[in-house]
């Protein structure tokens, strides 16, 4: 695969109000999904909600791509067609989570190291071969007293770059996950000063390890403060502080940044992206690569019962229409109760 070929699946993936919807729970995060709808998590029972989702009437024209799990890249519609060959036919590019999760970083009590290289250029093949043609990868830095060090933060990146060339290789676009996490008790300043760092190390060892920046969406966290942090910041403040490190960390060859939304009401989320796009031009397009922020709604509008089936797709409908609408600084919260 040459670099254009990477660079036009990179910016179909953030085309102009379009983003990217995050289905790639693995089988135990999904089984906590939901228990908060009292549903089993049977192969079937996932396999149905996965299809609500990728039918949903409308959601199409909000949404470039669709990251899998392993399980959903394998499964077919009710009506026999994998998912992938389903997602391609309706101009959705299939992706596939590729890491094994965030173990914890022997040494370093507290952080995590995200694992999955061995075997990736194998795992890579096949799943190209059933249609993938981006993939992701979540590194996890967690934010408490004394942590992050920089040895956690330079040894993710380092799995980052090294997933992030095997990809290439095999023609599947990257997508490269630093995720600050939001858990903590920490300031809005303090979560910049760490995204700041980590952004720094991620392009440092992405570069040293060559990856085509051009062929590449970046997956980062937004600037706030802590969930647990008595301070409460407006949505100005978290778009001013998101976009400033974002202009000094990531250079302008790179097509797109998709957020994550990593724990924000599906509306912050919305608001947030809105707010960014607003103050552009921005040196690449910024738009959303959500999984709670798009699925909340519709997860709990469906209860994992057939009578709810159709209002879950128009639940996912409204989510992903309102931030292809943000994905253009377009987004107002009043657009939040006439949008269904
Ligand atoms: P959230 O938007 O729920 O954070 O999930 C996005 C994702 O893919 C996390 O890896």
């Amino acid at each position: 695969m040459n670099t254009a070929e990477l660079s036009a699946i990179a910016r179909s993936l953030v085309a102009k109000s379009r983003g990217i919807l995050a289905a790639d729970e693995s089988t135990s995060t999904i089984k906590k999904r939901f228990d908060t709808i009292k549903l089993e998590s049977t192969e079937e029972n996932r396999r149905i909600y996965r299809e609500m989702l990728f039918s949903a009437p409308g959601a199409q024209e909000y949404i470039s791509g669709v990251i899998m799990y392993d399980e959903t890249l394998r499964q077919k519609t009710k009506d026999g067609v994998p998912f992938p060959i389903y997602l391609a036919k309706n101009g959705i590019v299939p992706g596939i989570k590729v890491d094994t999760g965030a173990k914890p970083l022997a040494g370093f009590p507290g952080e995590t190291i995200t694992e999955g290289l061995d075997g990736l250029r194998e795992r890579l093949v096949e799943y190209h071969q059933l249609g993938a043609r981006f993939a992701k990868w979540r590194a996890v830095i967690d934010i408490g007293s004394g942590i992050p060090n920089l040895y956690a933060i330079e040894a993710n990146a380092e799995g980052l770059a090294r997933y992030a060339t095997l990809c290439q290789e095999a023609g599947i676009v990257p997508i490269v996950e630093p995720e600050v996490l939001m858990d903590g008790a920490h300031s809005l300043e303090r979560c910049e000063e760490v995204t700041n760092l980590v952004l720094d190390r991620v392009f440092a060892r992405l570069f040293a390890a060559r990856v085509s920046l051009e062929g590449m969406v970046l997956k980062p966290n937004m600037v706030v403060p802590g969930k647990k942090s008595p301070q409460k910041s407006t949505p100005e403040q978290v778009a001013e502080a998101t976009l400033r490190t974002l202009k000094r960390q990531v250079p302008a060859a790179v097509p797109g940044i998709a957020f994550l939304s990593g724990g924000q009401s599906p509306v912050d989320a919305t608001q947030h992206l809105s707010l960014m796009n607003a103050a552009g031009p921005l040196p690449w397009a910024l738009t959303f690569s959500y999984g709670r922020a798009l699925q909340e709604n519709a997860l709990s509008a469906w209860g994992g019962k057939p009578a709810g089936y159709s209002s879950g797709q128009q639940a996912l409908f409204v989510r992903a229409k309102l931030n292809g609408l943000a994905a253009v600084g377009a987004y107002k919260r009043a657009m939040e109760s006439s949008a269904a």
